[in-house]
């Protein structure tokens, strides 16, 4: 396994970490545990969730398999989700973080969050009141790093001057969606990261696993898969376009001996911008075959062929 730094922090991080949205919805916690253990042994320590996953459910079953070698991995958790009734319960306001910042101990079962990253950005509370509390967090050694997710490239900068100006712990990585089919973090967002050492942690890097080429044009989503049992993702990702995509590459790997969803997970990490791409796994069989992909080096040729066949349109 290869480890990288997490942006400009002295966190090495593994090339491919765990997502664990499902825990706690379709997965159970055995089911979690399975994955957790194979994602471990293949040397995955980098788990991300969030207090919403599951209802927290995400972060109790992770609490429960990593007991007892908890300084083997590294937890990214996340807050600003609604938690309960009322104003207060939700988004990045001293209130709502410190609170939540202790439910979600208490549930991974431990004293410290790796990275604590604001899941959305909140136009309804002051930056400095976050990142204050957040500094805090990190001085008291309950958080050791920060980071943030869904936010637009200039709310990033908006924190990051904020830092710098009060001398306030920094973040050090976002989190937004980007995968081959949908690029438009590279707008603004990964220029941005790359100026500022930032690291870049994707999410969706499967597209919710259309990417792993599972789905076909002409037959319905295999029975027990995410976009059989989600019938709005499916309207999304299971569109003409994003199957004439497909097929060019799926072409593209099957050429050079690789599956779609090693190309998926290998261009992503080809831009060294991208600290881990945290594919979800359901099954410690997709683990494994994610752990695969990161063998995989696309030369400098290979992604200007890419960049070709994405850009012919559908
Ligand atoms: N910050 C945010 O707002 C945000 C939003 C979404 C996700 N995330 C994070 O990012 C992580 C990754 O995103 P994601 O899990 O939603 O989507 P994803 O990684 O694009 O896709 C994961 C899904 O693909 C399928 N899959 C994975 N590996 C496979 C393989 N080798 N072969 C066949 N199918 C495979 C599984 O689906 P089946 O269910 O069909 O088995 C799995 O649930 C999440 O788990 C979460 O931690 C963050």
């Amino acid at each position: 396994m290869e480890y990288r730094r997490l942006g400009g922090s002295g966190l090495q991080v593994s090339a491919i970490g765990l997502g664990t949205n499902q825990f706690g919805g379709r997965l159970d916690e055995g089911q979690s545990a399975q994955v957790v253990h194979q994602a471990t042994e293949l040397g995955i320590n980098f788990i991300d969730t969030s207090n919403s996953y599951g209802r927290g459910l995400s972060e109790e079953y992770i609490g429960k398999a990593v007991k007892g070698r908890r300084e083997d991995v590294l937890i990214a958790t996340k807050v600003f989700s609604s938690t309960g009734e009322g104003p207060n319960r939700r988004g990045a306001s001293r209130a709502h973080i410190l609170r939540e910042v202790e439910a979600s101990l208490r549930r991974l079962q431990t004293d410290y969050i790796d990275l604590y990253q604001m899941h959305y950005y909140d136009p309804n509370t002051p930056v400095e009141e976050t990142l204050r509390t957040l500094d805090d967090l990190v001085r008291h050694g309950k958080v050791r790093y920060i980071g943030c997710s869904n936010y637009a490239a200039w709310q990033v900068c908006e924190a990051v001057w904020t830092s710098r100006m009060l001398r306030l712990e920094q973040f050090v990585s976002v989190q937004p969606e980007y995968n081959l089919l949908n690029r438009s973090a590279e707008r603004e967002l990964v220029p941005f990261c790359k100026a500022y050492n930032m690291g870049v942690i994707p999410f969706y890097p499967l597209a919710s696993g259309f990417l792993t080429g599972k789905y076909r044009p002409d037959a319905p989503p295999p029975e027990g898969t995410r976009l059989a049992l989600n019938p709005r993702s499916r309207g999304r990702f299971l569109t003409e376009g994003n199957f004439a995509v497909l097929a060019r590459l799926e072409k593209f790997g099957t050429e050079r001996g690789h599956t779609v969803g090693e190309l998926a997970i290998a261009w992503l990490l080809a831009n060294p911008v991208v600290s881990s791409v945290i594919a979800g796994a359901t099954r410690p069989e997709q683990v494994a075959a994610n752990v695969k992909a990161a063998d995989w080096r696309l030369t400098p040729e290979e992604m200007a062929e890419l960049e070709k066949l994405l850009g012919e349109g559908t």
